[in-house]
């Protein structure tokens, strides 16, 4: 390593092959690969000004890439690369925000830190934002969408009673994800003992439409009439019960995530979907990303060997049970004008039974969860901006 000469380059150094640089700050020192620093170079040639888009790619940049020399100015660097002989600045601050001179390895299943894992001990305090509010002011838009993102669910009161206003709360966020089912469906229930079938008892906890690729990430069910005992709501944090299925047997996890499962509807002659997917879904670095349970819709499992198929079951088996254990479940009932938002990809919903006469009728529609993180990430930058502005007038 080299110091760079510059008295002004205090704490960035730089490899005698100009391989990396380092950059010593707040006790930690993060390094950054000459070729990492050329792709991601800031200038006008490289991305473009106007919507931040890489202009070139990779063929574009020499393989034999190396650091030249690096001057600090306050908070930025000029680096200069060879044999390119071009020069480009970094925002220090923007290099430390994205540093990647990680030394931890991380365990399978860890979870994003913006998520907060619940069980039946949020019930007296379900995440709930009003639908006017939420209408009106993007301060409170933003809270609400960061409580869906955090909890994996949301309630949101005092909507209009009128068909389809399910999609109104969709375009609080994004956008309608259409099916075979349309734009948004009925769940309509009436108590009628003499047909289970349209009643909801013996529902488990399910996350919905696992048989397709890629699942719908959102769901919205609104209720626009209630008027039977019972028929409340209940939801489980999926991420919840794999991680306690983790504690108490890693291998069960482990056996879980490993393995494809596969889930199949085939409900009306038009319609056949299928996907072979993991019961607990890991990114390849082990994140925790997704759970996919649904006891009407699994199909033959037929990827898991002979030898590990009796403990597969075992750990499915156990699974359910955790997911079927009232200390998971919370649960909430919604009137007219109501409705919940779930990330489909986590937190599982389920519907207790009714008792009594009376009818119940909910609209339902898909959405995806990367429309509403944007708008989370676009309303969170206009805020930090508007604040910015509030605090230079004063
Ligand atoms: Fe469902």
């Amino acid at each position: 390593m080299r110091e760079n000469s510059s008295p002004s380059s205090h704490g960035v150094t730089v490899a005698e092959d100009g391989s990396y640089l380092a950059i010593a700050a707040n006790g930690q020192t993060s390094r950054f690969h000459a070729i990492w620093l050329r792709d991601n170079a800031r200038d006008k040639e490289t991305r473009s000004a106007a919507n931040g888009q890489r202009l070139i790619t990779l063929a574009d940049i020499p393989a034999d890439t190396r650091i030249d020399s690096v001057s600090r100015n306050d908070n930025t660097l000029s680096v200069r690369f060879q044999p390119e002989d071009k020069t480009t600045v970094f925002e220090i601050d923007w290099l430390l925000q994205h540093a990647y001179d990680l030394n931890s390895e991380r365990e399978a299943g860890w979870i994003n830190n913006d998520i907060e894992l619940w069980d039946t001990g949020l019930s007296g305090n379900v995440p709930t934002a009003d639908f006017d509010a939420v209408s009106d002011a993007n301060d409170v838009l933003l809270q609400w969408l960061t409580l869906v993102s955090r909890y994996g669910f949301c309630k949101l009161t005092g909507g209009p009673i009128e068909e389809q206003a399910v999609l109104k709360v969709v375009d609080l966020f994004g956008h309608v994800r259409e099916t075979n089912y349309g734009r948004f469906f009925d769940v309509r229930a009436e108590v009628n003992p003499s047909n289970l079938a349209y009643t909801g008892l013996g529902l488990q906890a399910h996350t919905d439409n696992p048989y397709r690729d890629p699942v719908p990430t959102i769901q919205v069910l609104y209720c626009l009439e209630s008027s039977a005992a019972g028929g409340d709501n209940m939801v489980v944090d999926g991420f919840a019960a794999v991680k306690a299925l983790q504690r108490e047997n890693p291998d069960w996890f482990e056996v879980l995530s490993s393995h494809c499962a596969r889930f199949e509807y085939a409900g009306s002659e038009t319609v056949h979907l299928r996907a072979r997917r993991p019961m607990i879904e890991l990114a390849p670095d082990g994140e925790l990303t997704g759970v996919r349970f649904n006891n009407r819709s699994a199909a033959a499992i037929t990827d898991v060997s002979f030898d590990q198929m009796a403990f597969y079951y075992e750990a499915y088996r156990r699974l359910g049970a955790i997911i079927d254990d009232p200390s998971m479940e919370v649960t909430f009932r919604l009137s007219p004008g109501e409705c919940f938002i779930v990330d489909n990809t986590r937190v599982l919903h389920a519907r207790k039974g009714f008792s009594g006469n009376g009818s119940r009728w909910l609209q339902g529609c898909y959405a995806d969860k990367d429309a509403l993180q944007s708008t989370i990430s676009v309303l969170a930058a206009n805020s930090a901006a508007q604040s910015e502005k509030h605090y230079a007038k004063q």
